[in-house]
């Protein structure tokens, strides 16, 4: 349990059901950065990916001079995070047989995948295996904490998850840092372009769109915090940015 910045008791243990229906990806940096706004240089600050999975953002930003970290339940083994990504490209790979955009995007994933590895057995403190509701560095730690395609697409599904994962980004975040939380406010995507076919799709969509609401209700509730949603470039879906005063 932690204490919420809106003053009540979040529930940590949801989180670790909901991990078990999410997919592993490894977005590469070319096709993310722009999902977050990173400062010009990043060389000395410390920056968090939360849920990072074969992602290689970490591997980027460390040989850009930060000490940056990545979290995610799956890092008790290398070899477990890329079986997981490989059979969430697997996958798609099947779903997007002829789409060449699609195609281009799983080979970078894959690429990705490949120096995420190399990084994390190289710098093996960097990627610590954690759930979001219980980051294990201490407070006011770090410049930066991001997400992309966990806290909101996955946590968000359940304000109490939503809620105990961003408490725990602000409780490590220092004042005049940052949390960034992509997608959000996303759109509503037709079939062709949903990243899986899941049937509950639309459901899960309204509840996430409820409890992002309720996320922005609570953050306006509290003076010591203060928050922007961003348009993302090159994407439709938005950012959510919190900053700790
Ligand atoms: C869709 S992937 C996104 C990975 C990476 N951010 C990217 O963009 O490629 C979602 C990731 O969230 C992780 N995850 C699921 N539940 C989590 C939780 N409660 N805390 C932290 N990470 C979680 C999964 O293991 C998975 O690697």
């Amino acid at each position: 349990m932690v204490e919420s910045f809106v003053g009540r008791r979040v529930s940590l243990t949801t989180d670790k059901l909901l991990f078990e229906g999410t997919f592993a990806s490894a977005k590469p940096w070319q096709n993310v950065e722009g999902l977050i706004e990173f400062p010009d240089k990043v060389c000395g600050l410390k920056i968090l990916d939360v849920g990072a999975g074969g992602s290689d953002m970490i591997a980027h930003l460390l040989e850009r001079g930060a000490e940056a970290y990545a979290i995610d339940p799956l890092y008790t083994s290398w070899s477990r995070v890329k079986g997981e990504v490989r059979k969430t490209l697997a996958k798609l790979e099947k779903r997007r047989a002829g789409d060449q955009k699609w195609e281009e995007f799983i080979r970078c994933q894959h690429e990705a995948l490949e120096r995420f590895v190399e990084s994390a057995k190289c710098n093996p403190d960097h990627y610590k295996p954690a759930f979001a509701s219980e980051l294990p560095f201490p407070d006011n730690y770090f410049d930066l904490v991001f997400s992309i395609n966990c806290v909101c697409q996955y946590l968000d599904i359940n304000f109490g998850t939503l809620l105990a994962a961003v408490n725990e980004c602000l409780r490590v975040l220092k004042p005049g840092g940052t949390v960034q939380l992509f997608p959000f406010r996303d759109v509503f995507l037709p079939p062709g372009q949903r990243n899986n076919s899941d049937e509950d799709y639309e459901k899960r969509y309204w509840a996430r769109r409820r409890n992002q609401g309720f996320l922005l209700e609570a953050l306006e509730q509290n003076p010591s915090l203060s928050f922007v949603v961003l348009p993302a470039s090159g994407a439709n879906h938005k950012n959510l940015a919190i900053s700790k005063i």
